[in-house]
């Protein structure tokens, strides 16, 4: 690989990098001035949809691209950028907060200018309390300083930026139910269209992009299009920052060109899978994203590569290793029980889908399950997400993939779990054997069975609430 310069991790080992004294000694918010004083906006999106950028916040969306939907005759434009990183293990986000806010904070100045934003919102994971902390102190000083504020390096443009810490649920990191969210509703993805650029938060033209996309166009302003394309595979590119956990011997995040493979990223980042063991698999972008078999670790993680071993993507290239004393059931009852518990309920097929998946997911493992239950489960996954069409957001889809994938490339460990774990009394109820084998329920026959196990009126009054 020929020699790679990193960007966006450059300040992580220099003292007091959050600061804005040290950014500035660094180089810090020349690529603003100069977006603000010697280009015009347009020319600012021209040049970040020549680089190819693409979103780095999991669905890899040509940012460029997604700027100029945005309304011509529009009058207002806010900018919310997606801080919410709640897929498990994904963590560059929270590097990009903590260690280098003004190279964050420059990106969002460049890119509001861009898309003619006055307002931005910092949308940041519920738990990114030192994130947040460091980011209000890195915006009070940008303003202080001018970088921030009104008529910014008198240009006449101006910026306000405001920190929305969400409360705590993976859904708000879609973008429609991020903007829910942020207008103080419950989290729940809108139907689109209406895309965000034509109607957004407070129903107006939005722009939704990840806190390593906008940290990217700093360095596309400084250095240009064509050092961006350099960097990466034919059709991904750029610097990504690739985070590496489960079972290796160092948890890691680095910024690597787009394209690198798990392998290296296991061996030569992350000193190998830990405990001398062998990698039996690992998840490439975060859990929606599936799994890859141990002799497919060797597929770059582009936004192409990964369709070929059947994983959805590249998603937040959140790496997790699984060790090859890991048993495949444990992987699926850990993803199984996320999406149940995250899944915001609105579409029927993926509130009453991802329960149904967790339910028979956690029998087999206590011992309940039927070779049977693994043919069910692929026609559930089969048919619940965005892309069969039968739900809002793809939510749903994440919650099929690790299903998918692991029942193509470990069925025969999972069938063997089934049979040998078998234990007297933990397999299904006679009701769910007639509704997984499709027989018609007869309510009024089972009205008896219902009512003998439904509670006592009584219990279902909490004790100081009046009753009846
Ligand atoms: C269930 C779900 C969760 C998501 N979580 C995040 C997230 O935490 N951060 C993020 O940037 N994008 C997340 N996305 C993707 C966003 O909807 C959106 O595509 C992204 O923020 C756009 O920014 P980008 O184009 O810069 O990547 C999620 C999508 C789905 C379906
Ligand atoms: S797919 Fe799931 S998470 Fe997404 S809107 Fe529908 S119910 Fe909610």
């Amino acid at each position: 690989m020929a020699k790679f310069d990193p960007v966006l991790s450059r300040n992580w080992n220099v003292p007091d990098a959050h600061t804005l004294k040290v950014y500035e000694s660094r180089g810090g918010y020349q690529a603003a001035r100069k977006a603000l004083t010697t280009m015009d906006p347009d020319a600012v999106v021209n040049l970040v949809k020549d680089s190819e950028l693409r979103g780095r916040g999991g669905a890899g969306f040509p940012c460029g691209l997604k700027w100029t939907f945005l309304p011509k005759d529009r009058k207002e434009t806010l900018m919310c950028v997606n801080g919410d990183e709640s897929e498990p293990a994904t963590f560059n986000n929270r590097y990009l907060l903590e260690l280098d806010p003004h190279m964050f904070l420059e990106g969002i100045l460049i890119s509001c200018f861009a898309t003619r934003a006055s307002t931005a919102y910092a949308y940041l994971r519920f738990e990114y309390i030192k994130g947040a902390k460091i980011l209000e102190e890195a915006i009070a000083e940008a303003r202080a300083a001018g970088h921030l504020g009104k008529n910014i390096y008198g240009t006449g443009f101006n910026l306000d930026v405001w920190v929305h810490r969400g409360a705590g649920a993976y859904i708000c990191g879609e973008e429609t139910g991020l903007i829910e969210s942020l207008e103080g509703k419950r989290g729940w993805p809108r139907i689109k269209p209406p895309f965000p650029a034509i109607e957004g938060a407070f129903r107006k033209p939005t722009v939704v992009n990840n806190v390593e996309t906008l940290c990217c166009v700093p360095h596309i302003v400084e250095r240009g299009a064509a050092w961006f394309k350099s960097i990466g595979t034919p059709k991904s590119y750029g610097p990504k920052l690739y985070t590496v956990s489960g079972h290796v011997e160092k948890q890691v995040c680095v910024e690597l060109p787009l394209g690198v493979t798990c392998r290296e990223l296991i061996d030569e980042h992350a000193g190998g899978v830990w405990k001398g063991r062998k990698a039996k698999a690992a998840v490439p972008g975060g859990i929606s994203m599936g799994l890859l078999s141990a002799d497919e670790l060797d597929t770059p993680l582009d936004f192409e590569s990964l369709r070929k071993p059947g994983c959805l993507g590249l998603g937040t290239a959140a790496v997790t290793v699984i060790d090859d004393h890991t048993p495949i059931i444990d992987y699926l009852v850990n993803t199984a029980r996320f999406f149940a518990h995250e899944s915001c309920g609105q579409c029927t097929p993926c509130r009453e889908g991802t329960g149904w998946m967790n339910k028979t997911i956690h029998r087999i493992k206590n011992g309940g399950g039927r070779v049977e239950d693994l043919d069910v489960m692929l026609h559930l996954a089969n048919n619940l997400g965005i892309i069969p069409g039968t739900t809002i957001c793809g939510l749903a889809d994440g919650a099929a993939w690790p299903i998918k994938n692991a029942l193509a490339k470990f069925r025969p460990e999972l069938e063997e779990y089934i049979r040998t774990h078998q234990t007297p009394g933990a397999g299904p109820t006679p009701l769910q054997l007639d509704i997984a084998a499709g027989r018609r329920v007869d309510l009024v026959q089972l009205a008896p069975a219902i009512a003998a196990a439904a509670p006592p009126a009584a219990a279902l009054h909490s004790p100081g609430r009046p009753s009846a």
